[in-house]
């Protein structure tokens, strides 16, 4: 269990790449309650630089660094293919955890990791940070009680530079990759639980021109929820120009669209456009390390478990488009 009432909370990261640094390195220095302590990360050059900037320690192996460090909690920011035994070490010593989306590429070893979290009884929070959005709070509010009818969500752009990304293997596709926040804030906000997935992928387009491509060009996933709400899902990554990211929610009489930084809502007599006033990626953070120093690991974001929940409705999504059957959850 994460120990109670710290007053600065020692941390480590696993992972220092892209995400580390924009989402995250950059407010935590800032914090004064906040140690940075090492770093480690399997490109030596990277994670020496880092913690040069940083004032940590550097490590090319994540054990090492667990086993000489005092930390209190560890920052999980690999690739979603490199999710081996980072949690289990830090469950295993009972730290408080933090894990970028998505957990990883298979069921098996989510469930592996959510198991060992439940039982380490650690605090444990997934970068579900859609959630922590002042939009996704208002549109919580003005929803109320009303029950929402149908959902479509998407997350049509182009494709991330990374190398990883363009492999199913190592990404787990679009769907899995970055469409999963949409299916969160899908789950967050209609509630209750998916119960059927039906997913169809389009494949051979950017196979052509780009190396070591096999992800899904692009994909519609059909979800069903035990209230009756369905949602339709678009993933896809052939469109740099832009497309649509977000989800629009179907009420009686009104619409909502949530596209992370705006919220627009829609009804008879006219229209209103919320933007988001708060900084969601440091909020996520300040409820993680809050909760690390109160050891209440119920009050972060997103815990492991409920993260753990949107990662199988992506899977299930994986698994209809190998097999072409409706997968019940
Ligand atoms: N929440 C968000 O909005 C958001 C945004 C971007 C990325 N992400 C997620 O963050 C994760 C990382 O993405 P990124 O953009 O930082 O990727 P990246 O490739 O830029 O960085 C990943 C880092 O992890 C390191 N690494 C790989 N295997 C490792 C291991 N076994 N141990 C330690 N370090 C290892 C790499 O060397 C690299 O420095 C992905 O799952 C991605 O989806 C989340």
């Amino acid at each position: 269990m994460a120990k109670a009432k710290l007053k600065q909370v020692r941390v480590g990261f696993m992972g220092v790449g892209g995400v580390a640094r924009w989402a995250h390195l950059g407010h935590l220095s800032k914090w004064e309650d906040v140690k940075l302590v090492a770093f480690s990360d399997v490109n030596k050059e990277g994670v020496e630089k880092a913690a040069q900037e940083f004032g940590a320690k550097a490590y090319t192996d994540n054990k090492a660094m667990l086993d000489r460090e005092e930390l209190d909690a560890v920052y999980v920011c690999v690739p979603p293919f490199a999710h081996t035994d980072q949690e289990l070490l830090v469950a295993d010593r009972k730290l408080a955890l933090f894990v970028e989306k998505p957990l990883c590429t298979t069921l098996e070893k989510a469930r592996e990791i959510n198991e060992a979290v439940k039982k380490s009884k650690i605090v444990a929070a997934v970068g579900y940070n859609w959630r922590a959005c002042e939009i996704t709070r208002k549109a919580q509010e003005i929803i109320g009680k009303n029950p929402i009818s149908a959902a479509y969500g998407y997350w049509v752009g182009g494709m991330p530079g990374v190398m990883w990304w363009r492999q199913m293997k190592q990404s787990g596709g679009q769907l899995v990759e970055q469409t999963t926040h949409v299916v969160d804030i899908a789950r967050y906000i209609i509630g209750g639980k998916v119960t059927s997935v039906y997913a169809a992928g389009a494949k051979g387009i950017a196979k052509k021109r780009v190396e070591k491509h096999d992800v899904h060009d692009n994909s519609i996933a059909l979800l069903t929820f035990d209230h009756g709400t369905v949602c339709a899902l678009g993933s896809g990554h052939l469109s740099p120009q832009g497309f649509r990211t977000g989800i629009d929610l179907l009420l009686d009489g009104m619409t909502l669209t949530h596209n992370n930084s705006e919220l627009r809502v829609k009804h008879e007599k006219g229209e209103e456009v919320y933007r988001n006033t708060n900084k969601p990626y440091e909020d996520e953070d300040r409820k993680f390390l809050d909760a690390v120093k109160s050891g209440d690991g119920s009050s972060v974001c997103c815990t492991y478990a409920d993260a753990f929940e949107t990662h199988r409705v992506t899977m299930a999504a994986n698994e209809s488009m190998e097999t072409g059957e409706v997968v019940k959850l």
